[in-house]
């Protein structure tokens, strides 16, 4: 194998005339416009994150959590503005994947369409456990009740069982039924929401729309009730600590909360179905990111100020406030919002995975089923039904909390990747001349800006939460392993200040980069072994696979 091939970048003429080759089949159907863009960002954006995990991030950050929401709103701003960059360059439906091609090259591209798998689908994952939970409430409101071990994961019974902890694990693991020595625990509403949205989007994309369009509507206007309602029953007393365990407490809730903005990127797989990508993908992604961030803001100043932070720590925070105000209309109102709004997240996501390993297929780098298109329903059918088993089977072995934190990961890593792309691209549209470009990034000139900014952060940081700045950079105890991710972020600054300064980099890329690797620093270092040892399967598939296969290296060999 020729190993500097792996590298091997691919033109946007390249990519452009691929999208066009019809040897997979009939074209994606271009009836996407700008409002369907929208809805199917807000319909990606707004789901668990907000009616399940953000219980965890106010019960470790308090009201604080605001200033995350806060961080990962501007965070997830500057990689939408890059991923606008490049949707508009490069409008075909690999998202993410198809833009490292072009800047990094093949090797690059292959590991973030494998770190996309991530958000994609292991997010799903997550999703529909939380699904799962809102719906079996609901059914419980009308009588129907599941017993216990259809409705939980084994891997949550199981600890719940070896920890003692009294409630729904260890009742499922009690009386649930047994093949052997094997208990069947298993979540069955997640199971069976995955088959449904899985038939839903091998169907196709049109249908998909409609259906996400009404859901996004009704997901919004009872988000704005609850917030609404929510006002009323609001003592700014529990607004005080702001920050009951520190900034450190804060950031303990990045996976959490970062996990709530994943989906404004989903947008840029449907370029293909849109009727004017190059126009509306970029505003497609910005208007629902400003939008969503809007309703998070509100939503947890109002979750924070009902009741004290530390009786949020459950799984239906939004529900929660409301039992314990004794507000009980509301609490089905909020369960069939987040069934909902569960529910077209499930969808924009499944739509979008079988997209990426569309293109991937494209360039050789999977084999060539997962491109093609359905004859009659026009999608990729082929790929949707691997993305339903990639979301269903774990569902069987996983609990939520290592799908929360896997999925944070590998999509800050994705989105970190972009935002360096855009720095590797060619500075000026003269090098893609018959590519009409609609979208600009603004170029400010990082020179002074970056070195400043990264200066007088440090010193607040240092001035305002020194035990934060104690705490991340304590090299023995507990605390040692997560100080690697720090210093590498210091680091990280440190060379970016200095490559602004020499050769007058674009602000906006540099703070994408550094604002996501800023979020980084808040995984736990256990997730971080995970996500390597994740990164290295890829890299063995790609050289087993990819490499060999790979459209770009067999052109090059042949010309050679
Ligand atoms: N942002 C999406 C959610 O919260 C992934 O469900």
């Amino acid at each position: 194998m020729n190993w500097s091939s792996i590298f091997r970048k691919k033109s946007i003429e390249k990519i452009l005339s691929d999208s066009n080759n019809r040897e997979h089949g009939p074209a994606l159907v271009r009836n996407l416009t700008l409002r369907d863009l929208t809805f199917m960002g807000i319909a990606a954006i707004i789901g668990a994150g907000s009616f399940s995990s953000l219980g965890q991030a106010c019960f470790s950050g308090g009201p604080g959590v605001v200033i995350l929401f806060i961080i990962c709103a501007v965070a997830c701003g500057f990689t939408a503005l890059c991923y606008a960059e490049f949707a508009s360059r490069v409008p075909v439906s690999g998202s993410a994947y198809t833009y490292a091609y072009v800047s990094f090259g093949e090797v690059f591209a292959w590991i973030i369409g494998w770190a996309l798998l991530m958000e994609y689908s292991i997010g799903n994952i997550y999703v529909a456990f939380s699904w799962s939970g809102y719906f079996t409430n609901l059914l419980d409101g009308i009588g129907v009740h599941l017993p216990e071990w259809l409705t939980i994961n084994y891997q949550a019974a199981s600890s719940a069982f070896k920890e003692g902890k009294v409630g729904e694990g260890m009742n499922a693991w009690l009386h649930a039924p047994q093949l052997g020595s094997l208990r069947i625990i298993f979540d069955m509403p997640a199971v069976l929401v995955n088959v449904l949205i899985t038939s839903l989007v091998y169907i196709g994309v049109n249908e998909t729309r409609r259906v996400s369009n009404a859901m996004v509507i009704l997901k919004l206007a009872i988000v704005l009730l609850v917030i609404v309602v929510g006002a009323f029953y609001v003592d700014i007393d529990n607004w005080t600590p702001f920050m009951p365990n520190g900034f450190g407490g804060v950031m303990g809730g990045a996976a959490a909360v970062f996990f709530a903005y994943i989906g404004f990127d989903a947008v840029s797989t449907l370029a293909e179905e849109a009727k004017n990508p190059q126009r509306d993908l970029p505003k497609g992604m910005m208007y629902s990111l400003v939008i969503c961030t809007v309703v998070y803001i509100l939503l947890a100043l109002v979750l924070t100020g009902m009741i004290g932070y530390s009786q949020l720590g459950v799984s239906d925070p939004l529900a929660e406030v409301f039992k314990l105000k004794g507000v009980k209309w509301m609490l089905y109102i909020v369960s069939i919002a987040a069934v909902v709004a569960m529910t077209s997240v499930l969808l924009v996501f499944q739509l979008g995975q079988p997209r990426i390993w569309m293109s991937m297929s494209r360039d050789g780098l999977l084999p060539k089923r997962f491109a093609k298109i359905h004859p009659k329903y026009k999608t990729p059918g082929f790929s949707s039904i691997v993305t339903g088993l990639v979301v269903g089977i774990p569902i069987f072995f996983t609990d939520e909390q290592f799908v929360l934190d896997f999925t944070s990961i590998g999509t800050l890593f994705a989105f970190l990747l972009v935002c360096a792309g855009v720095l590797m691209l060619p500075p000026k549209d003269k090098s893609i001349p018959h590519v009409q470009k609609t979208f600009r990034l603004p170029y400010i000139n990082g020179k002074w800006i970056v070195p400043m900014l990264v200066l007088s952060s440090a010193l607040s940081l240092w001035k305002w939460a020194p035990e934060y700045v104690g705490s991340q950079l304590e090299i023995t105890g507990d605390n040692a392993a997560n100080t690697i991710p720090m210093l590498v972020f210091m680091v990280l600054c440190v060379v970016m200040s200095v490559m602004s300064y020499k050769r007058n980099l674009s602000l906006i890329p540099v703070l994408g980069v550094l604002s996501c690797t800023y979020l980084l620093t808040g995984m736990a270092a256990s997730n971080w072994i995970w996500f390597g040892v994740w990164l290295l399967i890829g890299l063995v598939v790609y050289l087993l696979y990819g490499a060999k296969h790979s459209k770009l290296a067999k052109a090059a060999k042949s010309l050679s």
